[in-house]
């Protein structure tokens, strides 16, 4: 039975709602991580592991969750990250969410393997950012950042952390293969969802719009994603990162960095800044939690790049947790798939609203009213004397609350 979307009180309900409406095939796409999936599950845990330190009798009354990157001011410290394919989560699910965080004033990025165009996202929500996934040929590069640039996109997010294909097993066992082509089991399990049949037969599969001019015309959506797949992953090193900050005039974000080492050659490299990320546990089972691995990437860089993180954020708290270790920015991906899976445009502004409202508590029960000056001192383990050299304004002391 469809449950009414406000009924939804937590990404995990709107996760059940996901569940319902795809596909076991489709659902495990958007779930699913690298074998065992131990990564997926440790993202999660490593961030629940963190406590918050709360501070009563504090002036609570305006809490405010601005964060201002690159100029630029949002309305949450999150935004929602690039997830190729949405088109077959829901029709149109690129813009959905696209238009959904633009609304809110928050940042969206456009996946590298999108449905959706650049020229489209840029015209429905300005201010969006765009993913890559460096290319084979260098003239696919050069146009799309050529486009990019055209579309008014400031900030290019590259992704380097899938230098080849993960084994995504329950991705293999549900039947998502490429190019995509249903096997009966697959189709009868399908029609046990039938609103996403009907929504797929009248729609058929998602093209993937951005890369459709470099495939010869007339190239089918089922061969467009052979053909981008011919193209990726790339065997480039660190000498790409150097190509792209002579071509890209924006912001170059790089995307999957775990390492202090590699966040520092990205500094070096003139990056503007680094999401510390595994991939949502997508890529490498045996990863390091990206929580886990984001203090030293921000004791590293923090003072000189912007530092933000994904993977496994669930709650509003979550949210608390990473920026208290430093990140000025969070991205979420699957949360807002969810929404999106369920109800489109509503359960996406649902995640929205959801993690936001978690936030906002956060921020009011543990005594620090803006999520800007979220740090370490409002951790449980960390203690201001331990605190770790990033841009943390120290909450007033016991002193300057009583004067
Ligand atoms: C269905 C799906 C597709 C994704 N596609 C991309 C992509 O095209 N580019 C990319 O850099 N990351 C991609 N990611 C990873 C996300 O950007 C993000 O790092 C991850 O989802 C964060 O973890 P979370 O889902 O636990 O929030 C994808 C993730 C999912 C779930």
């Amino acid at each position: 039975m469809t449950v009414r979307v406000e009924k939804c009180l937590s990404i995990r309900d709107l996760q059940q709602q996901a569940r319902r409406y795809l596909p076991r095939v489709i659902y495990d796409y958007l779930e699913g991580g690298a074998d065992d999936e131990a990564c997926l599950s440790r993202n999660e845990d490593r961030i629940r592991a963190h406590t918050l330190r709360p501070r009563y009798l504090v002036d609570i009354g305006t809490r405010s969750q601005e964060v201002a990157v690159f100029g630029r001011t949002y309305a949450s410290p999150f935004g929602i990250g690039p997830m190729g394919m949405l088109g077959m989560v829901r029709h149109g699910g690129d813009l959905m969410l696209a238009e959904v965080a633009h609304r809110n004033g928050l940042p969206f990025v456009l996946s590298g393997a999108s449905n959706a165009s650049t020229e489209a996202v840029a015209a429905k929500a300005p201010g969006s950012w765009l993913n890559y996934y460096p290319c084979k040929s260098d003239e696919i590069e050069r146009d799309l950042l050529k486009r990019a640039a055209d579309s008014g996109i400031e900030t290019l997010v590259v992704t380097v952390d899938v230098p080849l294909h993960a084994k995504r097993e329950r991705n293999m066992r549900s039947g998502w293969v490429r190019p995509y082509k249903p096997t009966p089991a697959v189709i009868a399990e399908s029609l046990r969802h039938p609103a996403w049949v009907a929504s797929y037969l009248r729609h058929g599969l998602p093209v993937m719009e951005n890369i459709r001019p470099y495939a010869p015309r007339g190239t089918s959506a089922r061969d467009l994603t052979s053909f981008y797949a011919s193209q990726v992953p790339t065997r480039h090193q660190w000498g790409l990162v150097g190509r792209l900050r002579e071509q890209w005039k924006g912001n170059l974000v790089l995307k999957g960095i775990l390492a202090p080492e590699d966040a520092e050659a990205a500094a070096a490299a003139g990056v503007d800044g680094v999401i510390v990320s595994n991939h949502g546990g997508r890529q490498l089972d045996r990863s390091v939690a990206a929580i886990d691995a984001l203090p030293e990437v921000v004791a590293a860089v923090g003072h000189r790049m912007v530092v933000m993180f994904d993977s496994g954020i669930r709650r509003g708290s979550d949210i608390a947790v990473a920026l208290s270790l430093g990140a000025r920015l969070c991205f979420v991906g699957r949360a807002a798939a969810y929404g999106l899976a369920g109800y489109g445009l509503a359960g996406a502004q649902r995640a929205i609203e959801i993690l936001r409202g978690e936030l906002d508590l956060t921020l009011g029960q543990i005594g620090c009213p803006r999520a800007a000056e979220l740090g370490p001192n409002c951790l449980w383990e960390r203690r201001a004397s331990d605190a770790v050299p990033v841009r943390v304004p120290a909450r007033r002391s016991a002193a300057e609350l009583v004067s």
